[in-house]
């Protein structure tokens, strides 16, 4: 029956109630964690008999694993030349200013300030490892140095989450003359050359050839990396540089070089088809079947494979280049795996086995971008295998205390036998649990989707859905996605942050000023 008008004013009444109070009620839960960051509990010291934990790394792999360890059980040293944590799903926003880059960093003191038991932190490089001696050497290689720079630390575990470098595959010209997207740093400089170019591009009596040039933006890399900038750049220009400056908007184009014959080749056919139909709606040029082999000052050089066979050679002028052809092994992990005879057949980082030992040595787990365990080198994947060492390493401590508690019991019930019941029961007990613990299954990577913004507003994803797979994209996926990497941000704090950024790019637009 149709509700009575006082009955209805009564109901809207009470849903407002509703809404002001779940309203509140998420403002003091928010004001309530924030209060919580702002003050942690009091830390103690870590045993100095205690092992020797030492971590490489402030990335997804190390981070998750830190975040998941007891730190009271080990002496805990982490060793980074980054001091924060990088929530690398959204650098691609950095490069536009839809995002700025302090809300997706993440300080490693923080983190660590968190822990219950303190955990010592160096900002620096291993430089090396020496699996025999248990030692790492490492190097502040940051602007100011003190007047020790280099030393060595001693280990009794160590776990290597170092990540991987930017693939060049020796191509000339490369590292010389473009820009990367793995770090803030490059983001920053991106944002820095694209402006940088517009300028140019727009000063009085610029040739017509040289407009053309300056105002074409060449991505190398159909992988999600390079798919994901490209998108972002496309909106920049259509939404914020076309109406500041117009005068040069039409020659406005980004192009995208991919060796294989298609895009984002981890993806479903069905979302590489709406990917690519989505990128020539926006006008970027796909330029598939197309492997890059050499870059100049301002040109790139490729080989283009015909349907026929044939190759052709072209030489492209570019403005801005950014290169995103996927990972590379970094210098100290190649360095580590010529001292391992069980590593020489390694290509792609260090062989682990199913409990991230690397094979070949004891005492030394790897996970992440820098590990070979079968998997893509992912985010997901990284964090998946830091928490799994987290758990491994908590049941470890756990099961010498046992075992230590068992062998104190035991002498105990030798020496005294008044007490020798109520010892055997705490035993038994301590043996039962003593097993639960040790049966630690191998890790097991749960994949749970691949998501990407392809810009437009629009993202595609191939989630796990029941026991199949959900192949998606459009405004519904975008929204997921924006959803799904605000609630996957580190903290609070860069949640805030995220969100404020994406209203405030939207309601002003995106800041167009070179720093
Ligand atoms: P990293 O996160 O790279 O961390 C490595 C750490 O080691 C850093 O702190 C670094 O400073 C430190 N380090 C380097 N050298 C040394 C040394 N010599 N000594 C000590 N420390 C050292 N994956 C997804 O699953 N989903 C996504 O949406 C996604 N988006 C991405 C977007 C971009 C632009 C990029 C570049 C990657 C993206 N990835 C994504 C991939 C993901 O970021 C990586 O797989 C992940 O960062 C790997 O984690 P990691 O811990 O192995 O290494
Ligand atoms: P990638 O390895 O996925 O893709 C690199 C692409 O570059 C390949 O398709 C390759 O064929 C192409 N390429 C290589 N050399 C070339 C050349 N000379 N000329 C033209 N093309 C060339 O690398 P990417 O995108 O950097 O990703 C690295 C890892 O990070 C992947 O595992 C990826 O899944 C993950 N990632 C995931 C994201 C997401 O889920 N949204 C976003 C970004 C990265």
């Amino acid at each position: 029956p149709k509700p009575k008008p006082g009955k209805l004013r009564r109901t809207l009444r009470w849903a407002w109630r509703l809404t002001y109070l779940s309203a509140a009620g998420l403002v003091g839960y928010t004001c309530y964690i924030v209060y919580q960051d702002r003050h942690p509990d009091p830390q103690f010291e870590p045993d100095p008999t205690k092992k020797t934990l030492v971590i490489l790394g402030t990335g997804w792999g190390s981070v998750a694993l830190l975040k998941k360890l007891d730190t009271e059980n080990y002496n805990v040293v982490v060793v980074s030349p980054r001091n924060y944590f990088l929530f690398t799903p959204l650098l691609p926003s950095c490069t536009t200013g839809t995002i700025e880059h302090r809300s997706i960093m993440e300080p490693v003191r923080t983190i660590l300030r968190h822990k219950k038991a303190a955990v010592k932190f160096y900002e620096a490089e291993a430089s090396s490892i020496d699996p025999d001696r248990k030692i790492i050497k490492v190097v502040d290689n940051s602007e100011i140095q003190g007047a020790t720079c280099e030393t060595e630390i001693p280990y009794d575990m160590l776990v290597i989450g170092v990540g991987a470098e930017n693939a060049t595959f020796g191509i000339p010209g490369v590292r010389e003359h473009s820009c990367f997207l793995k770090e803030i740093g490059d983001a920053q400089q991106i944002r820095k050359k694209i402006m940088d170019c517009v300028e140019t591009a727009a000063f009085k009596g610029q040739t017509s050839e040289e407009i053309e040039r300056l105002m074409h933006m060449v991505v190398v890399g159909g992988g999600p990396t390079g798919v994901e900038f490209a998108g972002e750049l496309q909106d920049f220009f259509e939404e914020d540089i076309k109406k500041l400056v117009p005068e040069i908007s039409p020659r406005f184009k980004v192009t995208l070089i991919e060796a294989l014959p298609n895009v984002l080749p981890s993806f479903s056919k069905q979302l590489i088809d709406y990917t690519e139909n989505t990128f020539r709606e926006e006008k970027i040029d796909i330029k598939t079947k197309t492997m890059v082999k050499k870059v100049t000052e301002t040109t790139v050089e490729a080989e283009i494979s015909r349907p026929d066979g044939g190759k052709e050679h072209v030489v492209i002028p570019y403005g801005l280049l950014v290169w995103a052809t996927g990972n590379a092994v970094r210098p100290i992990i190649k360095d580590l795996m010529t001292k391992i005879p069980a590593q020489k057949d390694s290509r792609r980082g260090l062989a682990v086995n199913e409990y991230l030992v690397v094979q070949g040595t004891r005492d030394i787990w790897a996970i992440g971008d820098c590990a070979v365990a079968g998997y893509a080198p992912t985010a997901q994947v990284a964090s998946q295998e830091g928490n799994f060492l987290g758990r491994l390493f908590n049941n470890m401590a756990k099961t010498e205390d046992h075992e230590s508690r068992i062998q104190e019991l035991s002498s105990r019930m030798n020496l005294q036998s008044g007490n020798s019941a109520e010892a055997a029961h705490e035993i038994e007990r301590l043996e039962k649990q003593l097993r639960r613990i040790k049966d630690i299954k191998p890790f097991r990577y749960s994949h749970q989707g691949s998501l990407a913004y392809i810009g437009s507003e629009k993202a595609v994803a191939d989630v796990s859905w029941w026991n199949g797979n959900l192949a998606t994209g459009g405004s519904m996926t975008y929204l997921f996605w924006r959803s799904a990497y605000l609630s996957m941000c580190f903290s609070t704090r860069n949640r805030v942050l995220v969100l404020l950024d994406w209203l405030k790019s939207k309601a002003f637009g995106r800041d167009v000023s070179r720093e």
